[in-house]
Parts: C-alpha cells; sequence; structure tokens
C-alpha cells in the first residue's frame, strides 16, 4: 500500500520534473536575453523575534531607467494583495498594519531593502519585493520567520472547550497568537509532544507526537497528527499558541497566598503577575527554571524547568509544567510576576 503511495508520487515528481526542463530549455532559446534586475536572495527565509527591527533585503543588480520598489505582504489565503510601501524613488505611501513602522532601508543606490521595527508576532510571513518598471516587472519574496515557543493552551473549563475565535482570543490574553503549522512542526523538532488536539492559525487542527502510544494516533509513526479543517465555530478543541522574545522580565515571589493576593503582590511591586506566555517566553529564552508552582494571571499554576531533576515533577525533558487550574483560595503557591522594562 505505501509504496504505491510512493511511486505514485515518484511519478507525479519526475512529471514535473521533466516538464520544468522542457520550459527551461524552451526560455533558453528565447533569442531576446532578458535583464535580471534584483539580485535572487541567498536566504529565502529571515528570521527575527518580537520587538526587534528587521531588514528583508532586495538589492537591485541594476537600476532601471526609471522604476517603482512595491513590497507586499503575501497571504495564501487571502488573494487580495497587502500592499506594504510603493515607492518611485522619491515619496512613499505607507499602507496596512505596519503603518509607522516600515521605510526603505536605502543604504546605497541598488537597495530596496524594507527596514520593519519593533516586530510583532503578526509581522510573521512571507513579504513581495516587486520592480516596477513598466516593462517587465520582477519580483522576489521572502519569508519572515520570529522565534519562538509554542505551548498548548486548555481552558480553564476543561479539555477541547474553545472554538476557533475563543482559541484566538486565548492566546492573545496569554501574551501570544494562535500558532501556524510551521511553528507547530518547529516546535515538534524541538521536543513538543502533546496528546492534545489544538486550533492553529488557519483554523487546521493538529497534535504533536514523538513517543506514539495508543490514546495518542495508535501505531503512527512519530509526526504532526492532523485533523483537518474543522468549522471554526461549531468544533471544540484546546489551542496551540505562539509567543516570541519578551520585554522585560519574569520572576518568582514565595508565598503561600491565594490568586487574589497574588495580583496584589506584583501590582505593589509596579509589576503584574505573569501570563502564561511571559512564563513559557521566560523559560525559552532566558532560561527561567525555578522549582515552584506560582500563580498565572488566568489562575493556572505553573512553573519552569530547564535542569529536570526528580524532585521538580521528575519528568524527563525540560518544560514548563502545570498544576491546572486549583481554586483560587488555594494557599499553597507563590505567583509569578512580570515586569516590563
Ligand atoms: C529600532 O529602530 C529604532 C529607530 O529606527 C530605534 O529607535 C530602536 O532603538 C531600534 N530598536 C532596536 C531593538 O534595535
Ligand atoms: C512596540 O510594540 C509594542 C506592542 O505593539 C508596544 O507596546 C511598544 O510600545 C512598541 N515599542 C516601540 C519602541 O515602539
Amino acid at each position: 500500500m505505501e509504496g504505491s503511495y510512493i511511486l505514485l508520487f515518484l511519478l507525479l515528481t519526475s512529471a514535473s520534473f521533466q516538464d520544468d526542463v522542457y520550459r527551461n530549455a524552451n526560455r533558453n532559446q528565447d533569442p531576446i536575453s532578458k535583464t535580471h534586475y534584483l539580485l535572487n536572495s541567498i536566504h529565502d527565509v529571515v528570521h527575527s523575534t518580537r520587538g526587534a527591527n528587521v531588514t528583508l533585503p532586495c538589492i537591485m543588480r541594476q537600476r532601471p531607467r526609471s522604476y517603482k520598489v512595491k513590497w507586499s505582504k503575501v497571504n495564501p489565503e487571502d488573494p487580495l494583495e497587502n500592499l506594504i510601501v510603493i515607492s518611485n524613488g522619491r515619496h512613499h505611501k505607507n499602507y496596512d498594519k505596519l503603518r509607522g513602522r516600515v521605510r526603505l532601508r536605502r543604504n546605497h543606490r541598488l537597495d530596496a531593502s524594507l527596514i520593519i521595527t519593533n516586530v510583532t508576532l503578526e509581522d510573521e510571513g512571507r513579504y513581495k519585493c516587486e520592480l516596477v518598471n513598466g516593462l517587465e516587472d520582477q519580483s522576489l519574496t521572502l519569508s519572515l520567520q520570529l522565534e519562538g515557543v509554542v505551548f498548548p493552551y486548555q481552558s480553564k473549563e476543561g479539555r477541547y472547550r474553545f472554538n476557533y475565535i475563543e482559541a484566538h482570543q486565548a492566546c492573545e490574553e496569554q501574551d501570544g497568537r494562535l500558532a501556524t503549522y510551521s511553528q507547530l512542526y518547529q516546535a515538534w523538532t524541538d521536543g513538543l509532544d502533546w496528546c492534545n488536539a489544538g486550533w492553529l492559525l488557519d483554523g487546521s487542527v493538529h497534535y504533536p507526537v514523538i513517543v506514539t502510544r495508543e490514546p495518542c494516533g495508535g501505531n503512527l509513526p512519530p509526526g504532526i497528527r492532523s485533523y483537518g479543517p474543522k468549522d471554526k465555530l461549531k468544533d471544540r478543541f484546546d489551542a496551540f499558541c505562539f509567543t516570541s522574545a519578551l520585554k522585560g522580565h519574569v520572576y518568582y515571589v514565595h508565598g503561600p497566598m491565594t490568586f487574589g493576593e497574588a495580583s496584589a503582590v506584583c501590582k505593589a511591586r509596579k509589576a503584574e503577575i505573569a501570563k502564561v506566555g511571559h512564563l513559557y517566553a521566560a523559560w525559552k529564552f532566558y532560561g527561567l527554571d525555578h522549582c515552584d508552582g506560582g500563580w498565572l494571571s488566568d489562575g493556572s499554576v505553573r512553573f519552569p524547568i530547564i535542569d529536570p531533576r526528580e524532585r521538580c515533577g521528575g519528568l524527563p525533558d525540560p518544560g514548563v509544567r502545570s498544576f491546572g487550574f486549583p481554586n483560587e483560595q488555594t494557599r499553597l503557591y507563590g505567583v509569578y510576576c512580570y515586569a516590563a522594562t
């Protein structure tokens, strides 16, 4: 069965490969050699983190006599062009959510690169640099990827309570955003193994499995299990949230205290009670390792572990451990505060 799939795949790819070779051969016979105004970029992906300034490179080989540079954001699910900047060499217009945070770099006369300042989670995606000169428009596309961490998120009410809209909102409330498939994939290669299905940004539902086991897809090999697209209003699952670097820091204050007291303790220190995303970012980016459960803003109690050890939950891998959502009057835990700096 599997063998025949592979064979079919090979047949399909070799057919399209031949097709490409054929078309390229035709192109080479084209008597008018085409001027390539844009340099192909070496890297297709540009990495950054939230809050940073990032440059998306776009360099001309030579300047056409007259031209405009047009940058847009490309969203495969949205056929409308998302124009960001258009320039005619003298002045440019800004559009979109990036308004006020983008400019053309213009370090030299062949530079059409775009600078985005104070990168946000929503800036992730594909960008197109287009050289419009009236004859042959040329373009290149680049992906902006943020370094970050994916965290599974479950409602206080229990497992599988979020429709898509609620999942989207829950991630934002925890200083994150619904993860994309490629963010979840990256998290899986980093070691995320989670047996509850969660919404992703594109409305699909997945979960990542490293150690195969009966309730998590049975004998299927390790990988990302898919539920395919679901009804965004009617179907209910957990969420996979993504967050990136943190401006500020997270620290633990000893208890014991109730949930209500926990918020007040942080406020008295001119900080706020940390969100789940804050704790994951501090764990991932600053190596926060602390063996005591602390309240977080959603009423859950968690603690971050870098060096797994017997008395700290005993699990073999690093991670943020959870005590779930204890009764708010419980007086057993401290608190994690977040101070923006
Ligand atoms: C980003 O650029 C702005 C101005 O262009 C600058 O004020 C700011 O300090 C830069 N931020 C970082 C993190 O480098
Ligand atoms: C960067 O963006 C965040 C969130 O959008 C905002 O709170 C912050 O003030 C911005 N920082 C600067 C330097 O513009």
